[in-house]
């Protein structure tokens, strides 16, 4: 007889979904999600289990309610956008599947969707292809992997203002890491940048993790490999009203952009690409006995992370997610604009790229953050002083709300 844990009925499916879309009024209060909370902490791994959907029951109040709503109408902290709801269902489709990419007999199709995903991002980037990751601190490693392998890459240079990655990857590597201050805006300095192009990686970010400051491409190509770091940033490119910011990315020896950022995928989907795939993927395969197809990257086992992201392609088009995008880049304008308007508050730099830091003459950031609904705001430290940070990147902003929040904050 079948196993009901593997073959779930319809009702126990609706249920499920229901969980997800109960309205607001049944929605659990924190002093629920903390008792729950405290038994399971306090507890020990059960002997008998419950049941499935006693099971959903229980874990609902602290998993759903108990998280950051990041589509809710204030929620506008950090670069972690909310996801449209047809990559929760295709999640679901891939947990229920299992598929490795690994192997293709157990994966006949999803593998073939990916280079199709592959091969309908890459032209936005100048790029000949690549491969999924789970983000960009992997496609970031991988890169300078394929750096060091075939360009024969010893160092790499970025800016002090460079995501953590770029130094954890130089240190698994055994590369020497040169770091090069920035300018008042978060951009690299290049007048600091010497000839010193030979075995050196030059790794450019377009959307610095605390300013959204993106680097200069004039240096592109002058450096044994060049990587740009788009993990934000780089969804600017299917934008016609935006695209031009990244120009020169084309000119890159490779490209990472974290599509659970800017592309609004769930957490891990990250996408890496390569001017010369061919040669990328002789330095990053490796062949087993077991293997029917050289195993590409970083990881050994995946999922089928491009089932999501392709079908949000699919249901919104170039033209739905550009409209995203200009969205999210039209609401930092104007918030831009209103925080320019209030008395003693200093805005960091014009809008780049969705990410917005301000700081007040009289309240400390601590202050402002304490005094601002939770969610709205995130803070980071530049050159020894807090600012507040806001992401634009929640297309359910409600900006008047937002506003309000904010001068009540300097009150
Ligand atoms: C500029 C930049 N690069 C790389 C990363 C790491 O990307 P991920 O979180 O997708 O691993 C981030 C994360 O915030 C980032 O902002």
């Amino acid at each position: 007889m079948a196993d009901k844990s593997f073959h779930p009925s319809e009702a126990d499916l609706l249920h499920a979904m229901r969980l997800l879309v109960r309205d607001d009024s049944q929605h659990y209060p924190n002093q629920v999600i903390k008792h729950q909370l405290d038994i399971l902490a306090s507890g020990q791994l059960p002997e008998k289990g419950i049941g499935e959907q006693a099971t959903l029951d229980q874990l609902a109040p602290i998993v759903l309610d108990g998280a950051a709503k990041l589509g809710s109408d204030i929620a506008f902290a950090h670069m972690d956008p909310p996801t449209p709801w047809i990559t929760w269902v295709t999640h679901c489709w891939n947990a229920s599947l299992n598929q490795n990419l690994l192997h293709p007999d157990v994966s006949p199709v999803a593998g073939e969707l990916e280079r199709c995903l592959i091969n309908w991002l890459t032209p936005y980037f100048g790029m000949s292809g690549g491969h999924l990751t789970p983000g960009s601190t992997v496609s970031n490693l991988t890169a300078l992997w394929a750096a060091r392998d075939l360009s024969g890459v010893k160092r790499v240079i970025a800016s002090t203002s460079a995501h953590v990655s770029i130094a954890k990857a130089a240190h698994i590597l055994g590369l020497e890491l040169i770091s090069i201050p920035v300018k008042p805006t978060g951009q690299i300095d290049e007048s600091l940048l010497s000839e010193q192009g030979q075995n050196s990686a030059l790794v450019l970010t377009a959307g610095t993790t605390s300013e959204g400051a993106i680097d200069s491409f004039s240096s592109v190509g002058k450096f044994a490999w060049t990587h740009i770091d788009a993990a934000w940033a780089g969804p600017l490119r299917f934008s016609s009203q935006h695209a031009d910011v990244l120009a020169g990315i084309e000119q890159a020896d490779s490209v990472a952009v974290s599509a659970h950022k800017w592309m609004y995928q769930p957490k891990e989907c990250g996408v890496l690409m390569f001017k010369d795939v061919q040669s990328a993927n002789d330095v990053l395969s490796v062949n087993s006995a077991y293997l029917t197809k050289s195993n590409i990257g970083l990881l050994g086992s995946h999922g089928a992370s491009a089932i999501p992201l392709l079908a949000t392609l699919i249901a919104w088009g170039q033209d739905g997610l550009a409209h995203r995008i200009d969205l999210a880049m039209s609401n930092a304008d104007k918030l831009c604009q209103f925080l320019r308007q209030q008395e003693k508050v200093h805005v960091f730099s014009e809008n780049i790229c969705g990410v917005v830091l301000w700081r007040s003459s009289d309240k400390s950031a601590s202050h402002i953050l304490q005094a601002l609904p939770t969610g709205a705001a995130s803070k980071t430290t530049i050159n020894g002083e807090e600012w507040i940070r806001h992401v634009s990147a929640n297309p359910s902003i409600n900006l008047s709300l937002l506003q309000k929040a904010i001068a009540h904050s300097l009150s």
